[in-house]
């Protein structure tokens, strides 16, 4: 169920839309920001909210691979998988993440539940490749001892 808190900020992004559907982006994220994924149950409840059947909002929320339907880690770890990345050790950089969270594909969680690893395309910061975020903040010009410094700063 959807608390009176998460009702009243998702009413407030309907008031920008003639549609309640329009909002249904807002409506996700809104929740992730409250619980830090989006359940099955948190579809149904957001859909029923917005007049909207469950699927399609489950269509929308899978589409954007920043909406969460299992599950994350308490730091979410953007890694760039676009072309100046990748040319510049996009490779290197993605097996020492999973060497050091001990994971080995992207998508999954640190076994101590700190991180997801998951990929994003362009960061926009491609003179500076490779790059990755770490929730909001931006890391640039990559490399293992620059990614091991950082990921101490990670409790
Ligand atoms: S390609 Fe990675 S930041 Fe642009």
């Amino acid at each position: 169920m959807l608390t009176d808190h998460e009702i009243k900020e998702i009413d407030r992004e309907l008031e920008h839309y003639e549609q309640k559907r329009a909002a249904c982006v807002e409506a996700l994220k809104i929740i992730q920001q409250h619980r830090g994924w989006v359940s099955d149950e948190s579809i149904r409840d957001i859909a029923k909210h917005l007049d909207m059947s469950p699927d399609e909002l489950d269509n929308v929320a899978t589409f954007y691979n920043l909406i969460f339907r299992k599950p994350v880690g308490k730091h979410i770890i953007l890694i760039c998988d676009s072309i100046s990345c990748w040319i510049m050790g996009y490779d290197d950089i993605r097996d020492h993440l999973f060497n050091r969270l001990g994971i080995n594909s992207l998508g999954q969680t640190s076994s101590d539940g700190r991180f997801t690893l998951l990929p994003i395309p362009c960061l926009g910061t491609c003179d500076h490749a490779p790059a990755m975020m770490i929730d909001a903040e931006l890391y640039r010009d990559l490399d293992p001892e620059k990614i091991d410094a950082i990921l101490k700063t990670y409790k």
